[in-house]
């Protein structure tokens, strides 16, 4: 977001009223129904709960506590009730939407696949059963790297169906990040396939896979599934690699879930953080699988009719909730698209929009700002007329793309729902109940039922002073939240309890609210960028560039940039010479590609800067305030005088 952005949000007035069509036929659509919910919450935050675990969750025994806070904060919901989150979002279907679309999938190339409820329920138990054969037991963690093809949800529904733990590794991830992962989570299975098509050319996820494991050496990592996507070859270790279709092919349709309880963990999600080593967010089956349901009811107001169109990789928090368990566990249909929304131009989004009539968008800022400088045309050129909701959610959005969204995908007839929430959090925590909620563009508007956001001080009091800026928390706990940092609870506590005496959640996040309570977030406060709506730790770009063997040190932060928010800029010391006037394209290149082998392509700094050394304080900390003001252009503040010599300054600034 650029400066000018920034200050059009602080003086932003623009109110939109939700359209009176959308709000006539909305299941939440006057103000008084949704007064009444917020006071059942604030009246009896647990009971709240519970009345909707009771009622939007099929159980196999009921639960008899709602929360048990006996181990704060360790949050325990449901803890009693046995249930199955695949059962919930596909068995308790069958009976009256058997033959109703599931997924509709297209595939870059422009295949496509209509899978119904009976269709998908079938294929997630065969592949449930081969996932038995080939020894994963409930509890086992199971590593999906795939690309967005309708088997990945497949994956997830089968681990979810024999209570097996999966971590869903983006596709777009380095064979490092994916060993990592499979380390830290001790997995015993790995799915992948024979490529992913993106941008016309072939992912090879497998190649990385092999990699990945022959990084691990001796692991306890001993069989791989591989799904033929591209059918290009790939070489299949003996004893080790099965093809999806024959490890599948004599396994029955049936496949009974395995009733867990409602704490037993669903998923871990690697999500970055201040430190180097990424941290593996554990959710639990119930509680998320229920912030999921309500969340498809209140924001995305989902209806029997709808089409339903997420853009997230299932490799993100996103895909998870609002792709493979949200929108299946209230049988809606979800559109699936494998590829890059620039093929094969930039209105690839609106003409899939168009031949799948697609009725609820949700996606990125970032890619409505990369779209949006294609100009009006493309949109133009296709039918969005079965649109009736859009939504944004990863980052903050400018108001110029917000009212671009509004204006050219929405003909002003669709409410946008911003909404703020994170790998953490589990669904959506602010943001609009269409038919009631007024919105502001560039704001994620308010509070959902139930969930105790607020904007507190550095001693914890909440802020009342309108448009004063504070830290963003969560004071009461809610059941999709995370339950753990994946073997490492005291991490867990660290990160998110110990800022305010383990009393409430810190998002990480800055935000203020206006004079109408409205939520506007800020920033985040920690070292985590947000490059395209992804979350990248400044200490993992620094970690992997170190590890070249040309660089002796390196700092990095962002600076805003109009497609991505925010893009990488790093500053780095070679171990030998600066090179003259700090220029050296080769090494430029290889030390981009260099951390796109360690992380993935999204981690490629946008700017390098060589220094003869980073500016740092007495005590020895890197000034990161000095170079994120030298990377955004901006007068230099700070006081300086502690660096070694002006000429540091100057290369800092590209300025020698
Ligand atoms: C961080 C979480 C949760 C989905 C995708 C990102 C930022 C998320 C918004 C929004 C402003 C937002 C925050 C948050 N963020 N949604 N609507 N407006 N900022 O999940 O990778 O866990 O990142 O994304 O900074 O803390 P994530």
């Amino acid at each position: 977001m650029s400066t000018s952005d920034i200050d059009s949000i602080l003086q932003e007035e623009r109110l939109f009223q939700p359209p009176e069509h959308f709000r006539a036929q909305a299941a939440i659509n006057d103000a008084g129904q949704l007064q009444q919910m917020h006071r059942e919450a604030e009246e009896d935050h647990t009971a709240f709960w519970a009345g909707l675990a009771r009622r939007e969750i099929t159980w196999r025994e009921p639960f008899t506590t709602a929360l048990d806070d006996r181990a704060a904060p360790f949050f325990k919901w449901f803890a009693d009730g046995k249930m199955n989150v695949s059962f919930n979002c596909l068995d308790r279907h069958l009976a009256d939407r058997r033959d109703k679309t599931a997924i509709v999938f297209e595939g870059e190339q422009g295949d496509t696949r209509h899978i119904t409820y009976g269709e998908l329920h079938q294929q997630t138990c065969r592949f449930a059963n081969a996932l038995k054969n080939a020894g994963v037991e409930s509890g086992d963690r199971v590593i999906i790297y795939m690309p967005m093809v309708p088997e990945a949800v497949i994956a997830m529904q089968a681990c979810a169906r024999i209570g097996a733990i999966h971590s869903v590794v983006f596709g777009g991830f380095s064979a490092e990040s994916l060993k990592d992962r499979i380390e830290d989570a001790g997995a015993k299975l790995l799915i992948t396939a024979d490529g992913a098509h993106r941008g016309g050319k072939i992912v090879e996820l497998k190649a990385a896979a092999d990699k990945a494991l022959s990084l691990l050496g001796g692991n306890t990592l001993d069989k791989v599934i591989v799904l033929r996507r591209t059918g290009h070859d790939v070489p299949m270790v003996e004893g080790r690699d099965l093809w999806w279709d024959d490890a599948t092919r004599d396994c029955s349709d049936d496949c009974p879930p395995e009733w867990v309880g409602a704490e037993h963990p669903l998923f871990i999600l690697y999500t970055s953080g201040s430190t180097g080593k990424p941290k593996g967010i554990q959710h639990a089956s119930a509680g998320y699988l229920l912030g999921a349901i309500t969340t498809m009811r209140w924001v995305f107001d989902i209806r029997p009719e709808d089409i339903y169109w997420c853009t997230a990789d299932v490799g993100w928090i996103t895909g998870h909730t609002y792709v493979a368990y949200g929108p299946l566990a209230v049988g809606a249909t979800i559109m699936m698209y494998e590829g890059a929304p620039t093929v094969p131009d930039a209105g690839r989004f609106w003409q899939l929009c168009e031949r799948h009539k697609v009725s609820i968008f949700y996606t990125a800022p970032t890619a409505i700002r990369a779209l949006m400088k294609f100009g009006d045309e493309l949109p133009a050129q296709y039918d969005l007329s079965s649109l009736r909701l859009l939504g944004t959610v990863g980052e903050p959005i400018n108001p110029e793309a917000w009212m671009w969204y509004h204006r050219v995908i929405g003909k002003e007839r669709c409410p946008i729902v911003d909404t703020w929430w994170q790998t953490e959090t589990g669904a959506n925590m602010i943001a609009p109940i269409p038919g009631v909620t007024p919105t502001k563009p560039g704001s994620c508007t308010q509070p959902l039922p139930g969930i105790a956001a607020d904007v507190v001080d550095e001693a914890g009091n909440s802020i009342t002073t309108p448009d004063k800026g504070g830290y963003l928390v969560i004071r009461k706990p809610w059941p999709s939240m995370l339950r753990t940092i994946w073997g490492d609870d005291q991490r867990y506590v660290d990160t998110y309890w110990a800022k305010f005496d383990k009393r409430y959640y810190l998002a990480g996040d800055s935000a203020r609210r206006d004079k109408d309570g409205y939520f506007w977030i800020m920033g985040r406060i920690d070292d985590v960028l947000n490059v395209s709506g992804h979350r990248l730790g400044t200490m993992e770009v620094e970690s992997a560039l170190v590890a070249h063997e040309k660089v002796a040190e390196a700092a990095v932060v962002g600076r805003p940039d109009d497609i991505k928010g925010e893009a990488i800029f790093a500053y780095v010391v070679l171990k030998g010479e600066r090179p003259p006037n700090g220029v050296d394209e080769a090494l430029t290149r290889e030390l981009r590609q260099w951390v796109a082998e360690q992380i993935g392509p999204i981690a490629k700094p946008d700017d390098i800067r060589y220094a003869d050394n980073l500016p740092k304080t007495r005590s020895g900390k890197i000034m990161r305030r000095l170079l994120r003001a030298i990377a955004r252009g901006e007068e230099i503040t700070q006081d300086t005088s502690t660096l070694e010599n002006e000429a540091i300054l100057l290369q800092l600034q590209g300025k020698a």
